[in-house]
């Protein structure tokens, strides 16, 4: 199996710092390193997602079973947590227009109550209904009472109701157990599919959050794990120069403590833009924090930003190498695509743009992103590089489970629990109250 690779030659941090800086996380190594296998006991459950078999298994039952149905849709009703992972890995496998070449189930996202989103989701279902045919609802909520899962769910199962008998065959549960609306799924005879209780949502994508969806889209799933557990390996060396996430939050560590509070994870691949939207919901609720360990008032976090190369160089390049230095930035490249497309050789057409004649799309981008690597360093704007060897289901494995462990090493680095997300919280306990008409509390 290829594994990724981390450059940070460019990093402008010096390797001793970053080794001294490593050793405040040793002990967060150390930990890591020993709750592996141990279950879903500790904060920090998400570590032994890669070894479920048992989950595994049920979630390939349910695949299976579901398959059977023969389904044309798949609408996977979530928010956040619930959604990112599984749209990260589904368009960086499968690419951005996969429905639109989709020769089976097609996919599709009710993740906000936007009516114009959610009408749009409905016509495009309704004629395989009319017809008889199958669509599957896929509604995840860890906590089972977030208010756009919940209203969009009870508007799709309606139209499902309306055209399907069978309809409770079609609808899967994934919860935690217990849960308002795993309860409501017993009831109903929905299957479900449980979330262990100590995954938080961001970590959730590899528990059935991510594997029935992904699975059902004919996504290797074992292959995803595979990929998390080689680099969870990685990740708990105790060897510092060869523990990648160990590395990487350390220097962006350095450069927060210096007033980099900005990292932008700069992807050039259009299809990974999405898995950078999966890291920026990680990073944000996981890192930004009112409060640190000991309870003191911090205001801590790092703001995450995605940019698409070479799309956003013509966006936001100006920002980036004539603004304020308060970034970092990541470039994330691929070594092998799949495709060779070539610009044609053609000397009426040559003068445009010289030098592109007979040249790979692959190698104009290479061109593009050597360059923009050459411009960051001689402004001394700080970068690494993460490179992918392609676009697999096990790369794109070891890089989710690296951004995992990196956040969790910041986590310690800032002296805050990466684990919860009290102010999300806030705003849902807040818009609860005032769809159910209660007055505001004066606290
Ligand atoms: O990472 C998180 O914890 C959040 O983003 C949640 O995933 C998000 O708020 C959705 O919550 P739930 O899965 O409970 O509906």
């Amino acid at each position: 199996m290829e594994t990724l690779k981390l450059f940070y030659e460019d990093a402008l941090v010096p390797k001793d710092r970053i080794l001294k800086t490593a050793e405040e996380i040793m002990p967060e190594i150390e930990k890591a390193r020993s709750v592996i296998s141990k279950g879903y006991d500790d904060d920090r459950a998400f570590i032994n997602l890669p070894d479920d078999e048992e989950t595994l298994s049920i979630v390939k039952r349910t695949i299976e079973e579901k398959l059977s149905l023969q389904p044309e849709f798949l609408i996977v009703i979530g928010i956040g947590g619930s959604n990112l992972g599984t749209l990260a890995v589904q368009e960086a496998i499968l690419g951005k227009l996969y429905n639109l070449s989709a020769s089976t189930i097609k996919v599709l996202y009710a993740d906000t109550v936007d009516s114009a989103l959610i009408s749009s989701i409905i016509n495009l279902v309704k004629p395989t209904l009319k017809r008889n045919g199958n669509v599957l609802l896929n509604v995840i909520s860890k906590s089972g009472i977030t208010t756009e899962t919940v209203a969009n769910f009870r508007i799709l199962i309606d139209l499902l109701r309306k055209y399907k008998e069978g309809y409770k065959d079609h609808v899967v549960v994934t919860s935690d157990r217990g849960s308002k609306l795993w309860k409501l799924a017993v009831k109903e005879g929905f299957t479900t599919l449980e979330i262990p209780r100590k995954v938080g949502g961001r970590y959730s994508v590899l528990s059935p959050v991510g594997l029935f969806p992904l699975g059902l889209l004919g996504i290797r799933i074992e292959d995803l794990l595979k990929g998390a557990r080689q680099m969870r390996e990685a990740c708990v060396d105790a060897d510092l120069e060869r523990n990648p996430a160990a590395i990487i939050a350390c220097i962006q560590f350095n450069h927060y403590q210096e007033g980099k509070n900005i990292s932008d994870l700069f992807f050039f691949s259009s299809d990974l833009e999405s898995l950078g939207k999966w890291c920026r919901q990680l990073m944000a609720v996981s890192l930004g924090k009112e409060f640190d360990r000991n309870g003191r008032k911090v205001n801590v976090g790092i703001t995450p930003t995605v940019s698409v190369g070479s799309t956003d160089l013509h966006s936001v390049a100006q920002l980036y190498l004539g603004g304020p230095y308060d970034k970092f930035t990541t470039f994330i490249s691929i070594e092998n695509s799949r495709s060779r497309l070539l610009v044609p050789l053609r000397d009426d057409y040559s003068d445009l743009v010289p030098g592109i004649d007979g040249k790979s799309l692959d190698e104009i981008l290479s061109a593009i992103l050597e360059g923009t690597k050459e411009a960051f360093r001689k402004d001394k704007r700080p970068f690494i590089e993460i490179s992918l060897p392609d676009k697999s289901e096990s790369t794109i494995g070891q890089f989710m489970q690296l951004k995992m462990f990196e956040t969790m090493y910041l986590g310690r680095l800032l002296n805050v629990n990466p684990f919860d997300q009290p102010d999300v919280e806030k705003y849902k306990k807040e818009t609860r109250r005032i769809l159910a008409g209660e007055k505001k509390s004066d606290n």
